[in-house]
């Protein structure tokens, strides 16, 4: 890549890529927060070591940039198998699992990310394989088409999903465990950024982690991001000097993100439920159509946080602003929807 061309949105896929690469944790001890999900794995690990056995099917929820790819490769690692790794809306047919299947070595670790997406007829070659390790084929078709049963190494199916909601029972039923990943605490994404800060080599203080760590959304992922915005911050202001509370909320406001961590579309949603929809309740059809963008999205990449961190509720009838939010926005609850529409 020369310096003179824009980058592609591929390339700049890549360099994330490459970069969550570099800063993910590579074992169980690396792996901050969470306390409870690493327990549970940690004991589940040493235990199916101990007896020589694949560890059980594991299913991880939660938005993304939590760390379910990272616990996924964490649990190949420790249990010293190798990690096959695909996308549930990849397998488009039955027999691309199954070939998928059939090249697993014994104790393998499948990691299926994004597993609602996986097809229904793929589905169902996968609840014998999960169950007693074995295919079901069919050969032939028409009258002469048989069915033909044949034997797969135990493996350990781990799968990712943002939509735990959308997965058929039968398949939920069929994981030893499910982990739901929550939000990071502060000071566990405090720790996570401190940790990045050595690697990437940025003087970071303690006190400008936790400065960006309070306006992460209590996303690893996230907080990396704004690490790599205030490395080229510091470089440009403030070069060879410890970065602190200043410089970290002078990089992130330059990226438009406010002191509570909430981005431009965050502020756009609340913003829309707020001024055109009164503050609720909105389907998240129509948020989304108004906003620009797909449901699914809204739904599980931004709302998430906004429920839970309090400037949203889902209700029944949709999805309904609270105080927190008009607070957040400097609106007033009542005030005509015109004169609010000019304060944005
Ligand atoms: N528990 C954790 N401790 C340290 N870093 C983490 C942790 N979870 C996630 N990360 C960081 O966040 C990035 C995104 O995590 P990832 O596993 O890809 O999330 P997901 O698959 O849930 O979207 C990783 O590259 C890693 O650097
Ligand atoms: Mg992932």
């Amino acid at each position: 890549m020369t310096a003179d061309r824009p980058r592609s949105p591929a390339e700049a896929r890549e360099d994330e890529a490459g970069f969550d690469a570099s800063l993910r944790p590579a074992r169980l001890v690396d792996y901050v927060g969470q306390d409870e999900i690493r327990n549970r794995l940690g004991i589940a690990i040493r235990a199916a070591r101990e007896r020589g056995e694949p560890l059980d099917h594991i299913l991880l929820c939660g938005p993304p940039g939590l760390g379910k790819t990272s616990l996924a490769q964490i649990v190949a690692r420790e249990m010293g198998v190798a990690c096959r790794r695909t996308q549930g809306p990849a397998i488009e047919r039955g027999g691309d699992l199954a070939a998928i299947l059939s090249d697993l070595d014994q104790g393998d670790v499948l990691f299926i990310d994004e597993i609602h997406g996986l097809p229904r007829k793929v589905e169902e070659v996968l609840y014998p394989a999960m169950e007693d390790f074995e295919l079901d084929l069919v050969v032939g078709q028409g009258p002469s088409a048989r069915s033909l049963r044949l034997a797969l190494k135990p493996f350990t199916l781990v799968a990712a999903t943002t939509r735990a909601g959308m997965l058929n029972a039968p398949l939920r039923d069929r994981f030893g465990s499910t982990f739901r990943l929550e939000f990071y605490r502060v000071e566990d994404l405090e720790r996570i950024i401190l940790r990045s800060a050595g690697i990437l080599g940025i003087a970071l203080a303690p006190e400008g982690a936790r400065e960006v760590a309070t306006r992460s959304r209590g996303t690893p992922r996230i907080a990396n991001r704004h690490l790599k915005w205030l490395r080229d911050w510091a470089q440009v202001h403030s070069p060879g000097e410890e970065v602190g509370v200043v410089q970290a909320a002078a990089a992130l406001e330059l990226h438009q993100v406010d002191p509570a961590g909430l981005e431009p579309m965050d502020r756009a949603i609340l913003a829309a439920v707020l001024d055109r929809f009164g503050g609720g309740p909105v389907g998240v059809e129509s948020l989304a159509a108004l906003l620009g963008e797909e449901p699914e999205t809204v739904a599980s990449v931004y709302e998430p946080y906004l429920v839970q961190s309090g400037y949203l509720e889902r209700t029944p009838r949709g999805r309904m602003a609270t105080d927190l939010a008009w607070r957040h926005l400097g609106r007033q609850r009542g005030l005509d929807v015109v004169r609010q529409g000019r304060l944005l």
